[in-house]
């Protein structure tokens, strides 16, 4: 996608479609800077329909107007963001991704946009917020499909204060590096497991070798073994394909002994193993390794951005199958840090994979920790496919990625740990077991994790309900959502963790 700031004379410029935002109570056509500087002819279509149409400006209201005659642009979008006063952020992105799609069937390939909010955001804010609206919420993975549809790739951007143009570059810049990393993202959970395998997880994290600072490594199965990840190795034994351990180290600040461990899990397909899922849905468990993913996306925005922190990323992939090699319930495996677990439950896998990788990061040297992992269906009952949940040992830190989150409209709520929990994970006959029963599964999930963080401040995210959904939602298209990828460079751009 590219976005090219015009200056003068914009309606020169020639694009498919004009979007203009309108606030209510902003009503008539002559108090609208952008409308005014319009080709009069244009004005007059414009003003002739707000006249017919004149309460259309409530919020989420969209009106097309198709424009016939010589004009730059062959339609004009009316978006109505409701009144100043209820009009945040997180709507306005919303708004946007909605306001694209309306458009999509129009074959619009390019926008000229105006948008006139400076009276309630910050214009480069608001700039920021509404390219994000307009390239997260026109994504559409048709890579399959023998009849693609037309991409939106260039927006302009017009009516910028001159003085700000050189921030608002800046802005753009980013702006640009980031949605790409999230439609990345998607597209790499999109993909179905028979072509995203961990060695092909592995190849792409290999593409980063390329960024300053950066270095790559991957292990593979004897390398993983010999490191006694026995933990991974059990999940990973089931299956055909060869599991991979990828590590992605970003130095950006080396006189800091500080280093952010990333540990996303990478089940590229989870089967739930012998104790298997019903085959209703299982497909969208090609999604599994949307946590890695995230993690491995948001390491690309933050080498391309170079800020001034230390992160390492540790993703253990591989697949959660059946078969003769497979681990069984009951089934006891000894984890790096020497803990021996009780295996209860093939189908809860990521705990297992990321309690041997968390290991790995503090072996490394890792001094704070955040997860994330498409983990439990529980967190789907308790959240739905609004907001993920935090399960957290640290407040300070938990209050970092809480306002990291905030500032990119992923949501996100905590969850407690109580010690009450934490019994249901005792096993007769290991140090602990892999399960603690239904009720409050995603806090069990968690404090199963806790164990093997050693005391580190450490974050979870368990994004099992918001990774991939099953309807459109704002920015977010069907399928993969790319949730993540945002906080998480929002907290390495941030002040010092
Ligand atoms: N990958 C699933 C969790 C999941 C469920 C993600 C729905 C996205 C949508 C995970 O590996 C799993 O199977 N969890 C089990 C744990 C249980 C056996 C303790 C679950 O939640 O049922
Ligand atoms: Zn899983
Ligand atoms: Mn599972």
């Amino acid at each position: 996608m590219k976005f090219t700031l015009v200056h003068d004379l914009w309606d020169r410029v020639i694009a498919d479609i004009l979007f203009i935002t309108i606030f209510e109570g902003s009503l008539s056509i002559k108090e609208n800077k952008p409308i005014l500087c319009l080709n009069p002819l244009m004005q007059q279509q414009i003003s002739n329909f707000r006249e017919m149409y004149p309460r259309c400006v409530n919020y989420g209201e969209c009106n097309l107007i198709h424009l016939f005659g010589e004009f730059n642009v062959r339609a004009v979008l009316l978006i109505g963001v409701g009144k100043p006063t209820d009009c945040t952020r997180d709507k306005l992105r919303s708004l946007f991704g909605s306001a694209v799609r309306t458009v999509h069937k129009f074959s619009v390939k390019t926008i000229l946009l105006y948008a006139n909010l400076a009276y309630k955001f910050n214009e480069i804010v608001a700039a920021q917020t509404i390219l994000e609206g307009i390239v997260l919420g026109s994504y559409n993975f048709d890579i399959y499909k023998s009849k693609k549809n037309e991409k939106i790739h260039h927006i302009f951007l017009a009516g910028v204060n001159p003085d700000s143009i050189e921030r608002m570059e800046a802005a753009l810049y980013q702006i640009h590096i980031l949605t790409d990393s999230v439609n990345l993202c998607r597209d790499l959970i999109n993909h179905p497991a028979c072509y995203i395998t961990p060695t092909f997880m592995a190849e792409r994290a290999q593409n980063f070798r390329k960024y300053k600072k950066v270095v790559v490594d991957i292990l593979k199965e004897a390398a993983i073994q010999e490191l006694g990840m026995n933990a991974f190795l059990a999940v990973a034994k089931g299956s055909d394909q060869e599991p991979r351990l990828i590590t992605i180290r970003y130095q950006g600040n080396p006189t800091s002994t500080e280093l952010v461990a990333y540990v996303g899990k990478g089940i590229t397909f989870d089967s739930g193993g012998i104790s298997l899922k019903s085959s209703i849905n299982m497909g969208d468990m090609k999604s599994d390794m949307a946590g890695a993913a995230a993690i491995l996306y948001a390491m690309r925005a933050i080498a391309k951005l170079q800020p001034k922190i230390n992160i390492i990323a540790v993703l253990p992939c591989c697949e959660n199958m059946l078969s003769g090699h497979a681990v069984r319930p009951g089934d006891i495996v000894k984890s790096l840090d020497g803990t021996t677990i009780e295996i209860d439950n093939t189908d809860a896998e990521g705990r297992l994979v990321l309690a041997d990788a968390i290991s790995y990061a503090i072996q490394l040297g890792a001094t704070k920790i955040v997860d994330m992992a498409t983990l439990t269906g529980a967190c789907v009952v308790a959240l739905g496919n609004t907001a993920a949940g935090i399960v957290s040992n640290d407040d300070v830190f938990c209050q970092k990625v809480l306002t990291a989150a905030g500032e990119t409209g992923e949501k996100m709520w905590r969850m407690p740990i109580y010690e009450e929990y934490k019994e249901s994970l005792q096993s007769d006959i290991a140090d602990i077991k892999n399960t603690g029963g239904r009720p409050a599964g995603m806090i069990k999930a968690g404090i199963f994790i806790q164990h093997f963080v050693k005391g580190l401040p450490w974050v979870h995210l368990d994004i099992a309900g918001v990774a991939y959904l099953k309807q459109v939602r704002g920015i977010n298209p069907k399928g993969a959502a790319g949730f993540g990828v945002k906080t998480l460079v929002q907290l390495a751009m941030g002040e010092p963790i």
